[in-house]
C-alpha cells in the first residue's frame, strides 16, 4: 500500500487524517534530494545537498500542504476555501480545490504575483480577486472572511498545513539512509514551512529514526526581513515591517504569521537567520542553474544566496552535511529570470551569420 501513496501520504501514520477515503492527492512529495558536488567544489564544500520543492504537481512545496489541509476541508464538508498568498498557496489551493470539486477564492497582492502562479490561479478556475495592498492586508481581509463562515481558510495558520509540509523533513531524513543533515537553510516569509520542517525533524527524532537534529537557517530578503531582525535582537516576537519589498515575490511579507514558532524553531535547533539582497538573489539563482542545472524561482535562491553569505562569515562549517531548500520552481517568474539573461541574439537565415555569431 506504501508503494500507492504519494511522498506525502507514505506518511499517513504521522498525519492527523481519520477517513484516508477523503484524501485529495496530485502525488505530491517525493521530490529529488539532489547532491551539488559542483557547486560544493566551487564554495569550498564537503557535501552540498538541495531538496527541489519546484518538482511538485503545482510547481512548489505548497502542495504538500493543500494535500492535508484541502483533505481536512472534504472531512469537514466545507463546500468553499479560499487563501490569500504571494503567488503559490493560491496556485496550490486552486488546483486541489479544483480535484476535490471544492469553489476557491483567492486574494492577491496587485501586481505583486509573478506570471506562472497568477495564471495557475486563474486556469484552476479559482475566483481571483486582486488588492491594492500586500499580502499582510490581503491575509487580514481573508480571515475576515473566514471569521464570516464564508470559506475555509487554507493559509498557514491552519495547522493542517504545516503537518503536510513536515514531510520536507522525513523526505530529506529517508532520503539521506536515516541521517539527519547538520544544516538545512530555506527561505522564509510566511514562517510556517521553517516551523513545519523542524516539526518533522522533531517527529523522527523522537521516534528514533535519527538521533541527531539540524540547525534550521531561516533566510529573508533584504526589503522584508522581520524575523531576521527580531532573532540578531533576541527577541520572541516581530516587529511588522509596513512596506516590504524584494524581487523574491514569494517572501514579500512584512507580518508572518508563524513568526513566534519560526523563531522557536531557530532557536531550540541553535539555527540562526540572515538577510540576503535581491542581488545576491539574482546571482546565486544563476549559479544554481548554471553549474547543477537547476532552475528556481528568486525566493527559493535565498537559499543559496544565505549560504554563500554565510560561508563568507564563517557561520557554517563547511564539512558538514548541509541541505538547501529550493521551495518553487523557475518557470513561475519567467520575467525575473528573463530580466537576469542575456538576451538571444537575433540574425537572419545565413550559415556564415550563424558562424559567426556562435564563435562571438
Ligand atoms: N518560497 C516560496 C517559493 C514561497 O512561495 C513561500 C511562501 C516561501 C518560500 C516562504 O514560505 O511562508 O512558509 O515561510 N509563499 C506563500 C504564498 C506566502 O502565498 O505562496 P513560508
Amino acid at each position: 500500500l506504501r508503494e500507492r501513496r504519494s511522498g506525502v501520504w507514505r506518511y499517513l501514520e504521522y498525519l492527523p487524517v481519520k477517513d484516508t477515503n477523503k484524501i485529495v492527492s496530485l502525488w505530491e512529495g517525493g521530490t529529488p534530494l539532489y547532491k551539488c558536488d559542483n557547486l560544493a567544489k566551487k564554495l569550498g564544500l564537503k557535501e552540498l545537498y538541495v531538496k527541489n520543492e519546484g518538482a511538485n504537481p503545482t510547481g512548489s512545496f505548497k502542495d504538500r500542504g493543500m494535500t492535508v489541509g484541502v483533505t481536512r476541508a472534504n472531512e469537514l464538508g466545507a463546500p468553499v476555501v479560499g487563501c490569500a498568498s504571494t503567488g503559490n498557496t493560491s496556485a496550490s489551493l486552486a488546483a486541489y480545490s479544483a480535484r476535490s470539486g471544492k469553489k476557491c477564492i483567492v486574494l492577491l497582492p496587485g501586481g505583486k504575483v509573478a506570471l506562472g502562479k497568477l495564471a495557475q490561479a486563474m486556469f484552476y478556475g479559482a475566483k481571483v480577486v486582486q488588492i491594492n495592498g500586500n499580502f499582510d492586508q490581503a491575509l487580514v481581509m481573508i480571515k475576515n472572511l473566514a471569521l464570516e463562515n464564508k470559506l475555509y481558510l487554507l493559509n498557514s495558520v491552519n495547522p493542517f498545513r504545516l503537518e503536510g509540509q513536515k514531510t520536507i523533513g522525513f523526505e530529506i531524513c529517508d532520503q539521506l539512509d536515516f541521517e539527519a543533515p547538520s544544516a538545512v537553510i530555506l527561505p522564509v516569509g510566511n514562517a510556517g514551512n521553517i516551523s513545519a520542517i523542524w516539526k518533522g525533524f522533531k517527529e523522527f527524532k523522537e521516534t528514533e529514526l535519527i538521533d541527531s537534529l539540524p540547525m534550521m537557517i531561516g533566510i529573508q530578503a533584504e526589503g522584508a526581513q522581520p524575523i531576521v531582525k527580531a532573532y540578531k535582537a533576541q527577541k520572541d516576537n516581530i516587529t511588522p515591517e509596513e512596506s516590504p519589498e524584494t524581487i523574491a515575490t514569494a517572501i514579500r511579507i512584512g507580518n508572518p504569521v508563524n513568526a513566534v514558532k519560526a523563531l522557536e524553531a531557530i532557536n531550540q535547533s541553535n539555527g540562526l537567520a540572515e538577510f540576503v539582497t535581491d542581488e545576491e538573489i539574482t546571482a546565486a539563482q544563476k549559479l544554481l542553474a548554471q553549474t547543477e542545472g537547476i532552475f528556481v524561482e528568486p525566493a527559493s535562491a535565498s537559499s543559496i544566496a544565505g549560504l554563500i553569505k554565510l560561508l563568507d562569515m564563517g557561520a557554517v562549517d563547511k564539512d558538514g552535511k548541509i541541505v538547501c531548500i529550493t521551495t518553487g520552481n523557475g518557470l513561475k517568474d519567467p520575467d525575473a529570470a528573463i530580466k537576469a539573461s542575456i538576451l538571444p541574439s537575433e540574425i537572419e537565415c545565413d550559415m556564415e551569420v550563424l558562424r559567426k555569431v556562435i564563435e562571438e
